[in-house]
């Protein structure tokens, strides 16, 4: 069964944001990088590749499905972080909206009946759950940390270690 339009469309605006969202971690990779959090810029860049892999995901889909992918211009990312706590807020609110587009491509195929697009959709769902809960963890151990310097540089050791 051929592919709709609509879902179609879907899927090239969520390659450019897998894109997009490697670009959002590499600018909280530097930013973390200048302020010398070695361990949180290591995990950014790890996250950075993660979402190069998701856009590919999507693409080889596309591929699949017999359709010549579009690929959409990607925006300027910001380098503009305070803290690392500032750096995973913005990261766990950035992949709750990532979250929304899956389910509303997975509402879109439900409706359309596509089970294949369903299938692969699965696997992004199950995804999801994963990286919102890693960053969750972070962001609950840094509101912990507060000010406590140590905690902190315990917290960036750890990142660095972390498998994101
Ligand atoms: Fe591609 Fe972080 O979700």
């Amino acid at each position: 069964m051929k592919i709709s339009k609509d879902l179609e469309k879907l899927i090239i605006e969520q390659i450019r944001n897998e894109f997009e969202s490697a670009y959002i971690y590499l600018g909280m990779a530097a930013a973390m990088g200048a302020m010398s959090f070695v361990g949180i810029a290591e995990w950014m860049r790890r996250q950075a590749k993660e979402e190069i892999e998701h856009g590919m995901k999507f693409y080889d889909y596309l591929v699949s499905r017999g359709v010549k992918v579009e690929l959409l211009p990607i925006a300027q990312a910001s380098t503009d972080y305070k803290t690392p706590l500032n750096v995973f807020e913005v990261a766990l609110n950035h992949e709750r909206k990532v979250t929304g587009l899956i389910h509303k491509m997975y509402d879109l195929a439900v409706s359309l009946k596509d089970y294949e697009s369903q299938n692969m959709l699965n696997w992004f769902i199950a995804e999801q759950i994963e990286e919102e809960s890693q960053t969750q963890h972070f962001v609950d151990r840094l509101k912990f940390a507060g000010d406590d310097a140590c905690t902190v540089l315990h917290i960036d050791r750890e990142a660095g270690n972390v498998k994101s």
